[in-house]
């Protein structure tokens, strides 16, 4: 067990495959899309966890298989020690207040019939909790918490009155509403420009802080975790490839593919003294066979037999870090 304590969420070798329809005009064969592969990574209470990949790495699939929207293929997902899959009844309806999600877009998450007061009170409702006037005060609560105030101000406006960055504090309430312990957010700021998502992110760290409340945060930009989260866990096409604390990976990124996010990020990789590590290839390797390393056909650095060959397993490199990649001891 790791210093930390009890982990509040575990992820066990959770695979997710997706069959999809084959699109061609005479036959449709189905094709499979192998989303996570094998993940598996603990988050502690209280804690902010970031994870990053770029898109189609399977971040939102984790977040969807986290909160039941989907299930695993293999694998087991627990929150507070118990296995997620097959709740019923009491302890269902517990899970599905104690975790929430907060989507991407902030236009499509809020229905546009509906006013703040119906989004944001609609979950207390469903899980029958206070009478009208106890949820009139616990959504006035957390709109303040989110920043709409006064709340009286928001109310009964309708999403088409509000600006994007209010639509997703709207989305936050609705969210923080049933006091969770755990809240993943998915690209929460991804459609909204740079100071009022530095705002929403102020939020999200005053629900860690003040309230306790343990996050996943999804992101496609290293630096978006680094500054949010404790923790940051890469993925790479459904890979879990590095993990460890967020100042650690960013200072002293293990993995070529974490290295190649750090080159992308202009603040990190471009300034006159930064390091560049120069990991990806311009030009994608031809790969026979499907059986190496999953970064292998866009490793700059992969050693050409060992690499095509086989897949990395997660390793341990120094102090709550761990990489998948054969060369992280050897070469970096
Ligand atoms: N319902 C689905 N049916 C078929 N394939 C899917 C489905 N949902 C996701 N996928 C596929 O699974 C893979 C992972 O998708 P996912 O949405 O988890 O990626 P992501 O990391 O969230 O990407 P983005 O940054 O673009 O949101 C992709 O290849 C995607 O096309
Ligand atoms: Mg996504």
């Amino acid at each position: 067990m790791d210093k930390r304590g009890k982990p509040i969420l575990e992820i066990e070798n959770v695979t997710k495959i997706y069959k999809t329809k084959g699109g061609t005009l005479f036959g449709r064969r189905s094709k499979k899309v192998t989303a996570l592969n094998q993940v598996s990574f603990d988050i502690f209470k209280g804690e902010i966890f970031g994870l990053v990949g770029e898109s189609g790495s399977g971040k939102t699939t984790t977040g969807r298989l986290i909160v039941s929207l989907e299930n695993v293929n293999s694998g087991k997902i627990s929150l507070d020690g118990r296995e997620i899959i097959g709740l019923k009844g009491g302890a269902q309806k517990e899970f599905r207040r104690k975790v929430q999600m907060i989507f991407q877009d902030p236009y499509q998450s809020l229905n546009p019939q509906r006013s703040v007061f119906d989004t944001v009170s609609e979950p207390l409702k469903i899980h029958r909790m206070g009478n009208a006037s106890v949820r009139r005060d616990t959504v006035r609560q957390a709109l303040k918490s989110v920043g709409l105030s006064p709340p009286e101000d928001f109310l009964y406006r309708y999403p088409h009155r509000l600006s994007g960055g209010q639509r997703q504090r709207v989305a936050i309430a609705r969210a923080m509403v049933l006091n969770p312990e755990f809240v993943i957010a998915d690209e929460p700021t991804s459609m909204l420009d740079a100071s009022i998502s530095a705002q929403i992110f102020n939020i999200l760290l005053k629900m860690r802080d003040k309230l306790g409340v343990t996050q996943m945060f999804i992101t496609h930009s290293l630096a978006a975790a680094r500054y949010l989260c404790d923790r940051i866990a890469v993925i790479y096409r459904g890979n879990l490839v590095e993990l460890g604390p967020a100042e650690e990976v960013v200072r002293n990124p293990k993995h070529p593919y974490t290295q190649a996010l750090i080159d992308a990020v202009p603040k990190f990789g471009h300034s006159k003294d930064a390091k560049r590590y120069r990991t990806l290839l311009s030009k994608k390797r031809e790969v026979a066979e499907d059986k190496g390393c999953v970064f292998f056909p866009r490793c700059a650095v992969a050693h050409e037999e060992r690499c095509a060959r086989n897949q990395p397993g997660l390793t341990r490199s120094g102090d709550g870090h761990l990489v998948g990649c054969f060369l992280s001891e050897s070469l970096f």
